[in-house]
């Protein structure tokens, strides 16, 4: 499939789709597990951007490539994270906790997109919602709060769209590149590297919720195999493919 094809596809996907909220009446005055809200700060950080050097690096590769579909995409998947940065603050105000300040992690990866190309900036940005799909399910089971629930599921599956999106477009980059085991190889690095950080810093989290670091790596090794079979356009960008059950819970251990 052409690029230009695949990407107003993907447009079309982004306008149609609504930002969700889970009904927050339904919040309740529980314990939140333990170690979640040093993780919840994080994400929240994490999710939180205004997306200047993402776009900009879009829309320069949408006039050389004139594929205009592609930037635009671009601004809606910031728009979606934006919007699970919301989510996540009015869930920590509403649970009685401060919203996030800052986060060393969070600066980590600040620094690492601005200093980066496209290519570069994606491979960091889809590291992180791949993680996230390993958080947000471990999340959504530790928890017994619905409003909390839904709010990960509703996170879960916006990350499963967005992670078929960056990786058809990394994909489309790199099959031009005569560096592309390079590139793929620092991105597997980048990914586990990551991957090792977060558990080391929410270690409390996820060793008190099921996930101690066998397990936790078993897992994040299933998302990134997941996650590296979604470069093809000709099935990804259909919604069909995008999993739908309706048992929530069922949908969060999907891939895991
Ligand atoms: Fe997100
Ligand atoms: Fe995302």
């Amino acid at each position: 499939m052409h690029k230009q094809t695949a990407s107003s596809q993907w447009l079309s996907y982004f306008r149609a789709h609504k930002l969700r909220e889970p009904s927050w009446e339904s919040t309740d005055s529980l314990p939140l597990p333990i170690g979640a809200i040093a993780s919840l700060h994080d994400f929240q950080r994490g999710e939180k951007s205004e997306g200047h050097h993402f776009s900009k690096l879009a829309d320069k590769y949408a006039e050389d490539n004139h594929d205009p579909a592609y930037a635009a995409s671009v601004r809606h998947l910031i728009r979606e994270e934006n919007h699970h940065a919301y989510l996540l603050e009015r869930y920590l105000i509403q649970s009685q906790q401060q919203p996030a300040e800052a986060s060393g992690l969070d600066q980590i990866f600040r620094f690492l997109r601005h200093a980066l190309s496209l290519q570069g900036t994606i491979s960091v940005l889809v590291s992180a919602e791949i993680l996230a799909l390993v958080y947000y399910s471990a999340l959504e089971q530790a928890t017994s709060c619905p409003a909390l629930k839904r709010l990960c599921v509703i996170i879960y599956e916006d990350e499963l769209a967005h992670i078929r999106f960056q990786m058809q477009q990394l994909h489309r980059m790199r099959v031009k590149s005569k560096r592309r085991g390079v590139a793929e190889f620092l991105h597997t690095t980048l990914y586990f590297g990551t991957s090792l950080a977060l558990w080391l810093r929410h270690h409390r989290f996820f060793r008190h919720n099921g996930l101690p670091l066998s397990i936790y790596m078993n897992r994040v090794g299933k998302v990134w195999q997941w996650a590296s079979q979604q470069t093809s356009s000709a099935s990804s960008t259909d919604q069909t493919n995008i999993p739908k059950t309706a048992n929530s819970s069922e949908k969060v251990r999907l891939l895991l």
